[in-house]
């Protein structure tokens, strides 16, 4: 047999991107973001690696329980959650928000690294600063951490990259565990990461005693399962491959949702924009009605993140409402849903999940439709025009 492989295949390992082998990748990387949290045993969270004040050379040889309770002491006075975070990672942050204050009651402020920065916010003595960066080394995020830490807050931050500045500079940590991601527009650091809000969730809530010892194991059962239904959701690539070759005739783009698909709309938006430099826009579904109604028309394709949870009838009649001002639309729903399959040109299916993991598989039709049609336009999917994978100079 004749190899006519060249090192840069290899280490793509086959994909014709680095981008498209990291969408593959992500059920790994979830599992592995999940791993070091959760007793599968007993189907428990316990969040005994975060190590405040230890410093991220000594994690390695933290001891599980002793740090356990240390994360337990800085947790049960936390009473104020802020995340701060830049670009994909910020989109993280607000589907943490949604967790942290459903299951946690504990308000959230989710905030923009170059906003936060610069608006002199209030941070609170009882407050928890968490900030969100794949690479650990984003110059906005690294100046919000240390602003906090100035500011007498107890930091906590989740790298994907061990040992960089944020990760060095937070008293606690947490990992995405993705392995390295080469590709510049984020896709595995983004679902690895809303499995690790959901741990941080879950672990956060009992112990403030919001959360009982049955939804406990009923959450993390589900979350133990999103691997698995990430492989199942990825095995219709071809479906997202279908519906982008259509996307190319539009003039421009709305990606809409409610509750945690409200991030999930933005990130596709996003996505959209870095890949195929088309115009998209992130919306909430409940805002459509105080301006962007006025958008649409049959150029206009609404991209619905619909699944089915308790915000599902009013995003249904929100999407109704667009269609009738012409907008043709692709849905991403659960399941074998006929009323979205009739009423949209392309239906895009998630597995039945629960409301908390939703997130972590709308979000990869999206992203496999921009990589599809940023590749159908001839462009750069892993090196966008303009963009850098890190951004360390404001
Ligand atoms: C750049 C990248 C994005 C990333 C953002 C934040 O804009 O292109 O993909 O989400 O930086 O990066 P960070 O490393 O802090 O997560």
């Amino acid at each position: 047999v004749e190899l006519n492989w060249n090192p840069e295949m290899v280490e793509k390992q086959g994909y014709t991107h680095y981008m498209l082998k990291e969408i593959y990748e992500q059920p790994r990387a979830v599992a592995a973001a999940i791993e070091p949290h959760v007793n599968p045993e007993f189907f428990s969270v316990a969040l005994k690696n975060i190590g405040f004040g230890q410093s991220v050379q000594k994690l390695e040889e933290l001891d599980s329980k002793a740090d356990w309770e240390k994360t337990k002491e800085v947790l049960k006075n936390i009473d104020r959650v802020f995340i701060i975070a830049c670009g994909t990672s910020n989109y993280a942050g607000m589907v943490g928000k949604y967790l942290i204050e459903q299951l946690a009651k504990v308000p959230v402020e989710v905030d923009i690294a170059s906003e936060f920065r610069y608006r002199n916010p209030v941070i609170p003595p009882k407050s928890l600063v968490m900030t969100i960066s794949q690479s650990g080394e984003t110059a906005d995020t690294l100046a919000a951490i240390r602003m906090a830490k100035e500011m007498g807050a107890t930091t906590l931050s989740i790298c994907n990259v061990r040992n960089s500045t944020i990760d060095r500079e937070a008293d606690g940590h947490l990992y995405m565990n993705s392995g390295p991601e080469i590709g510049v527009a984020s896709t595995k650091a983004f679902t690895s990461t809303m499995a690790v809000l959901n741990c941080f969730a879950i672990g956060f809530a009992r112990l403030r005693g919001t959360m009982d010892e049955a939804t406990e194991k009923e959450l993390v059962k589900s979350l133990l399962a999103v691997p698995s239904q990430m492989e199942g959701v990825l095995a219709y690539d071809k479906y997202f491959e279908e519906a982008a070759s259509k996307l190319k005739l539009f003039r421009g783009f709305l990606y809409m949702g409610r509750g945690s698909s409200f991030p999930i709309a933005m990130e596709g938006a996003l996505k959209l924009k870095e890949l195929a430099y088309m115009h998209a826009e992130g919306y909430a579904a409940g805002e459509m009605k105080h301006g962007p109604l006025a958008l649409i028309d049959e150029r206009m394709a609404i991209v619905m993140v619909a699944p089915t949870d308790h915000l599902y009838e009013k995003t249904i009649s929100n999407l109704e409402e667009a269609r009738a001002r012409g907008g043709k639309v692709i849905s991403i729903g659960t399941g074998d849903n006929e009323k979205l399959r009739a009423i949209s040109e392309h239906y895009l299916a998630i597995p039945k999940a629960h409301w908390t993991t939703n997130s972590i598989l709308t979000v990869i039709p999206l992203q496999l439709m921009s990589y599809h049609l940023a590749c159908n336009l001839g462009y750069d999917v892993d090196q966008p025009r303009n963009l850098a994978k890190s951004v360390t100079v404001e």
